[in-house]
């Protein structure tokens, strides 16, 4: 047998990371490091099962997709309740695994209930719309979709996201370490990467829902979301240098509709010099997160790069993103594509934000580390907007490493040259993100299973 390449020895490893129920394949557990404690990374968590399911649709074994869309759909609570040691209604586990119990197999979920720092999943819903539809796209099996506990499971999904609570904003309202960043990291309120993913599933939703009676409602709750949600993210959130210039010279303690300044907020929270350094002249993102007297510089790749993918950002600030990851390269990707978040909390903001997380020290982890997964929304991006060249050489740079370290979960220091601290080596969605980059720079007809057009919203 000849020398294995580097996707071949990916698939194989692969491979044995599938989860069977009932002789099914239903997932993918998030690692299988021989040398670290399992914890819960022998669970598979639906946002790390994303890049795989991706995957087997492009390599057409939709099996394991429909098996995972169906098996989640059931632990999905359908009936409301005011009992908050019970899921809401709506909501998606952040990971499951499969048990055995006299011989008997059960699927056993974790809401957050057992998850470490009891964080709330409120991505993994999201996420298993934007899959719901990928899987549509692919396999064309509109029967599954369109059955009435798919369709009965989205509404639910959009029920709890789009209900009224306190605020009156466009944006879906989340607690502290609600998505991937699953660790306290000032991500309260209206985090970016929340956000972008929201604007997915109620675009993908649109094309899932069928016209009838019982979804005539809630179609026209998306409808009417979807231009505010819009706006608010391409206005408010935009950071490039013209709008650095207005918030600098803003005006504060505005009363009424009229507001320009509608969060209050105070220049002097705003890092001007640093960024407006930073910032090149040609480049301009989404900020992290915004709420009253609130705006949050961080550069976050998640929100970022799902912004391009799904048109939420438009054609000129989807290439203005680019440009900064082409222009800050070394800040951004260096020696592993990507950081997930830029810059780090360092010090007192460390200490005050993170609750003095070791496992988010300054540039480690969450907190400025960079996550190898990142490559296939990193390559979809800058596919989708002709500017394949990036993902080429993002992947040339993971290439130089990921086999050789055994695909580590995540990267530390500044440029991304150390293996994480505590990062499990064979973690699944490395070996997913890389081989989907692959397939995804291939074979751009792929990118249909991900992307959304322009228009049509606003
Ligand atoms: C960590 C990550 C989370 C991921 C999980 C399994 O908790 O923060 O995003 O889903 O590991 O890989």
């Amino acid at each position: 047998m000849g020398v294995q390449t580097i996707e071949e020895q990916a698939w194989a490893a692969l491979e044995k990371t599938v989860i069977y129920y009932q002789n099914k394949p239903v997932g993918t557990v998030a690692a299988l490091d021989p040398d670290s404690d399992a914890l819960n990374y022998d669970q598979c968590f639906i946002r790390d099962f994303i890049s795989a399911g991706l995957l087997f649709l492009i390599k057409g074994k939709p099996e394991i997709v429909r098996n995972f869309l169906e098996e989640t759909l059931k632990l999905q609570p359908k009936t409301g309740q005011l009992d908050c040691s019970k899921p809401s209604r709506g909501l998606m586990p952040a990971s499951f695994k499969i048990e055995t119990i006299n011989g008997r197999e059960y699927v056993r979920a974790d809401f957050g209930d057992h998850a470490i720092g009891r964080v709330a999943p409120a991505d993994a819903c999201l996420w298993w719309i934007f899959l719901l539809r990928a899987y549509a796209i692919a396999t064309e099996d509109m029967e599954l979709v369109h059955r009435s506990d798919f369709q009965e499971g989205i509404r639910v999904i959009l029920e709890l996201c789009l209900v009224t609570r306190f605020d009156m904003y466009p944006m879906v309202l989340v607690p502290d370490a609600a998505s991937m960043i699953d660790r306290r990291m000032g991500l309260y309120g209206h985090p970016l990467d929340i956000q972008s993913l929201f604007y997915v599933s109620l675009r993908a939703s649109l094309e899932l829902l069928l016209p009838n009676q019982s979804n005539q409602r809630i179609i026209q709750a998306v409808q009417a979301r979807l231009e505010p949600l819009t706006t608010q993210l391409r206005e408010d959130y935009w950071l490039d240098t013209e709008r650095l210039n207005e918030i600098y010279r803003y005006r504060v303690e505005e009363y009424g509709e009229g507001a320009l300044n509608q969060f209050n907020i105070f220049s002097d929270s705003i890092p001007f010099y640093k960024l407006a350094k930073w910032l090149p002249e040609a480049g301009g993102y989404l900020a992290g997160n915004l709420g009253p007297s609130q705006l949050d510089c961080r550069f976050f790749a998640i929100g970022n790069l799902m912004a391009i993918i799904s048109s939420l950002a438009d054609e000129e600030q989807s290439h203005k993103i680019l440009n900064v990851i082409e222009l800050r390269w070394s800040d951004l990707v260096s020696h592993m594509p990507m950081k997930l978040c830029y810059p780090a909390l360092e010090d007192a903001d460390w200490r005050i934000v993170t609750g003095a997380d070791p496992k988010n020290r300054p540039w480690s982890y969450h907190n400025g580390g960079s996550w190898p997964v990142l490559l296939w929304m990193l390559t979809a991006a800058a596919r989708k907007m002709g500017r394949a060249e990036l993902a080429h050489h993002a992947i040339a740079v993971a290439e130089r490493r990921l086999v050789h370290d055994q695909w580590p979960e995540y990267y530390d220091a500044p440029d991304a040259r150390l293996i994480g601290k505590e990062s499990r080596k064979y973690q699944t969605w490395t070996m997913t993100g890389y081989l989907l980059a692959k397939e995804l720079i291939a074979d751009p007809s792929h990118l249909k299973l991900i992307t959304f057009s322009y228009g049509g919203v606003l």
